[in-house]
């Protein structure tokens, strides 16, 4: 019994130690190993924005759909195969992400630089760091060393990502299953005051919902028709599509919030408050906004031994 019980408490150790090793992510990771990480995706984020300013919220939202889906382990990023349906084709994201040749183009010049030691998923997260801070929002320490899965599931993309026809009480619950609460919600959907939506997304709230600003919506219906054209574009805030500010709340406490599911964060639930400070605090929209992408990029990443730093982001080695 006494073996029993101290062979028992050796594994329970072992395992406490393993796993919150494994849990931990580094800003150094890599500081030995590929030391000029940081300033090659920054130059690369640099050149991609400036050339098309919208791929800044598309690297933002890449990584957001990476890190809902089994953790942020550049799941997104693998093409289907004749074995795997990956996340790609998706109904979230099909026809809809967009800018995995910039993923492409800085893992390439990465591994010029520092062979085989940096995952996709860490790219990633620098990738959509660096698209915020060029398009005027906060910037933050990204903590390193997510490995890359070798395998991806389109049901686990259906099944963890919200669509736009979601309930405040949907997305909450979405959120919730990740560690996110009430204000990591109301912060993260601040990203949706950069980029832009289909139609399809936008249609029925345009046509059918109350909670919106009648002039918005007839503004949306001139382009968004009731039929046809699902794939014309509108962005998500009118006021700034470029740029990373807090005008997305200040849009949302107009009625004039894009899709249903934004426009359900102020529409007389819990997360009014959030949605009132953070319009007329830029400050506290910035402080919260960074510190949930931290939060984010610490889903359920692959550490350790686990997994492995893919070659080519859109295949396993
Ligand atoms: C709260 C739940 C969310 C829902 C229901 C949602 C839904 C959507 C939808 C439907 C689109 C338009 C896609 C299209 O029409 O092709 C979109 C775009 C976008 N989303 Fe979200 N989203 C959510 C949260 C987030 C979060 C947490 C982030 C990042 C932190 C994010 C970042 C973006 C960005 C940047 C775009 C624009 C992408 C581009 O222009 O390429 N979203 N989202
Ligand atoms: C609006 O609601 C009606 C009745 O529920 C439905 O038939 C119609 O398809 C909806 N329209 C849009 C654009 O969602
Ligand atoms: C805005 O928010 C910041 C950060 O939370 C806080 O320090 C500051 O006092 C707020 N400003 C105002 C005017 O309330």
């Amino acid at each position: 019994m006494a073996s029993y019980c101290s062979a028992f408490l050796a594994v329970a150790t072992v395992c406490l130690v393993a796993c919150s090793v494994r849990a931990q992510l580094s800003p150094t990771f890599y500081d030995w190993t590929c030391p000029s990480l940081r300033s090659i995706v920054r130059s690369a984020m640099t050149q991609a924005v400036g050339q098309d300013p919208t791929m800044g919220a598309s690297m933002l939202r890449l990584f957001f759909h990476d890190c809902f889906v089994n953790g942020c382990d550049a799941s997104v990023l693998l093409d289907d195969t004749q074995a795997m349906t990956g996340e790609k084709n998706a109904p979230p994201n099909r026809n809809s992400l967009r800018g995995y040749e910039v993923i492409d183009s800085i893992k390439a010049q990465v591994e010029a630089s520092c062979r085989a030691v940096v995952s996709c998923a860490d790219i990633l997260a620098l990738a959509a760091r660096d698209g915020v801070n060029l398009l005027g929002g906060p910037s933050w320490v990204v903590a390193l060393g997510r490995r890359d899965a070798r395998t991806a599931s389109i049901s686990a993309a259906v099944a963890n990502l919200p669509p736009a026809s979601a309930s405040a009480y949907t997305l909450m619950s979405t959120f919730a299953a990740k560690g996110l609460d009430m204000r990591d919600l109301t912060a993260l959907s601040g990203a949706h005051t950069v980029g832009s939506a289909r139609c399809s997304n936008f249609r029925p709230h345009v046509y059918n919902d109350s909670n919106i600003d009648p002039g918005f919506a007839w503004l949306r219906r001139q382009t968004c028709l009731a039929v046809g054209g699902d794939a014309t574009m509108a962005p998500l805030d009118s006021t700034s599509p470029t740029r990373f500010d807090n005008s997305y709340f200040q849009n949302l406490m107009g009625r004039r919030g894009l899709l249903h599911s934004d426009q359900e964060l102020f529409n007389n639930g819990p997360a009014d408050w959030l949605v009132q400070l953070y319009s007329s605090n830029a400050t506290a929209f910035a402080t919260d906004f960074a510190a949930s992408m931290v939060k984010m990029g610490n889903i359920s990443p692959l550490t350790g031994y686990l997994g492995e730093i893919r070659l080519n982001c859109r295949r396993t080695n």
